[in-house]
């Protein structure tokens, strides 16, 4: 037993469902990679043996942030686009004539193991700079198996060169690569055949699908569903972005993690997703960027008790942005939400969007991941645009060199 004393916070535990408080004069006990006490400083148990102890000088202790919807492995950029886009082509049409999730697939295979393991290290600098301590990985810009497995690997990698916890979702089915052109059926074929593959690896831990009229139709993602069940992978899936097209209601049934973006689900699937316990995963960047007007039914949500979550979406086309901080502004700006629904759920309903019941509160027992800010109140995580506020950051007990 190594026990570390971190005193002098003001704690936001998030524990239980009372609406968030600050605790003044706080401290948090650490056991190894657990929080084994955490309270009032004066509260402290007497003649405690403690091996390390930090000040954290007044600092507002939050859970750690968890980012559960991001593309962080990818090689290039895709400004050109945004240019085009802002010039009035669409998302579609774009890729429709080459670029979209195709060009980056082109970069992404382009590069080396190393070269892509850098870059998305140097992104997840920036998301821990901004207090993210677990970080979703997905796929998808790979699409064959050698290329997927690079980049699982480099996901995996990710982690440990970075000290955060990285958890890897498969993401093939995010767009037909050109060699299957014309093929859409026999590439789902492949692509449930890697996962078996992939899976014995131990590289997957969720398996993901884009469902969209212009990537895959239900019944090639149920194919992919089917596959991730026998092989007892949960589930998610990017939902009703650009249209309805039953996708939450579908996830739902195979009880999915969570449904992600969802601007455009209907009352069906808000009701399919209280029924299954799938979280919803707001994306507000990618709103923002691609200048969306049709919002996510927020209420429709919230009355039928379906968690929110929200996740910044990295990716070089639609969420080029590494703040987490900036998604949560974004989701109470944009989509309506409350600081403290955004602070939730960046941290205990993002924890479940990735099956995760270990973190995402500070509580006796859980993981000792927190961030240290240099704020007065929890809804100026939400409030402040830009700027670094994050003092110190502790992954599974561990300082993060930021
Ligand atoms: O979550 N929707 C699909 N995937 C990404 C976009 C990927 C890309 O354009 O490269 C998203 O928005
Ligand atoms: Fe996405």
């Amino acid at each position: 037993m190594r026990l570390t004393l971190w005193r002098n916070a003001r704690l936001v535990t998030l524990a239980g469902t009372e609406p968030w408080s600050v605790i003044d004069h706080g401290a948090l006990l650490v056991d190894g990679d657990r929080l084994q006490w955490i309270g009032r400083e004066s509260d402290l148990k007497a003649g405690l043996q403690i091996d390390a102890e930090h000040d954290l000088g007044g600092a507002l202790v939050t859970p750690g942030l968890i980012d559960a919807h991001t593309h962080l492995v990818y090689a290039g950029q895709r400004a050109s686009e945004f240019e085009l886009r802002l010039q009035g082509a669409s998302y579609w049409q774009i890729a429709q004539s080459g670029g979209g999730i195709r060009s980056t697939v082109a970069a992404t295979r382009a590069a080396g193991e190393a070269q892509l393991l850098a870059a998305a290290a140097a992104r997840l600098a920036q998301l821990q700079a901004d207090g993210v301590t677990t970080v979703e990985v997905k796929s998808g810009y790979g699409l064959t198996l050698e290329h997927e497995r690079r980049c699982l690997n480099v996901a995996r990698r990710l982690g440990l060169e970075r000290r955060a916890d990285v958890r890897t979702t498969y993401l093939a089915a995010h767009a037909l690569p050109p060699e299957f052109d014309g093929r859409a059926d026999d590439y789902i074929g492949a692509v449930c055949r890697w996962m078996v593959q992939l899976n014995q690896e131990r590289l997957i831990d969720a398996v993901d699908a884009y469902c969209e009229p212009n990537a895959f139709s239900p019944v090639q993602v149920a194919r992919v569903f089917e596959q991730a069940q026998r092989l007892g992978l949960p589930v998610k899936l990017h939902a009703e972005q650009f249209s309805d097209s039953g996708g939450a209601v579908l996830a739902a049934g195979y009880r999915a993690l969570s449904c992600d973006h969802l601007e455009h689900l209907g009352r069906d699937g808000v009701a399919a997703m209280a029924r299954s316990g799938s979280v919803a995963v707001l994306l507000p960047a990618a709103f923002y960027f691609l200048r969306e007007s049709r919002l996510p039914p927020v209420d429709a949500l919230r009355r039928a008790g379906v968690a929110l979550a929200v996740a910044t979406d990295h990716n070089p086309g639609t969420a080029p942005t590494l703040s987490l901080r900036l998604a949560l502004n974004m989701a109470c700006t944009l989509f309506g939400l409350t600081p403290e629904e955004a602070l939730r759920g960046a941290t205990v309903h993002a924890a479940r969007a990735l099956g995760l019941f270990d973190r995402g509160r500070l509580s006796e027992g859980l993981r000792a991941d927190f961030a240290a800010w240099d704020l007065e109140h929890p809804a100026e995580l939400a409030y402040w645009i830009g700027g670094s506020p994050c003092r110190r950051l502790v992954c599974a007990g561990m300082p993060v060199e930021q």
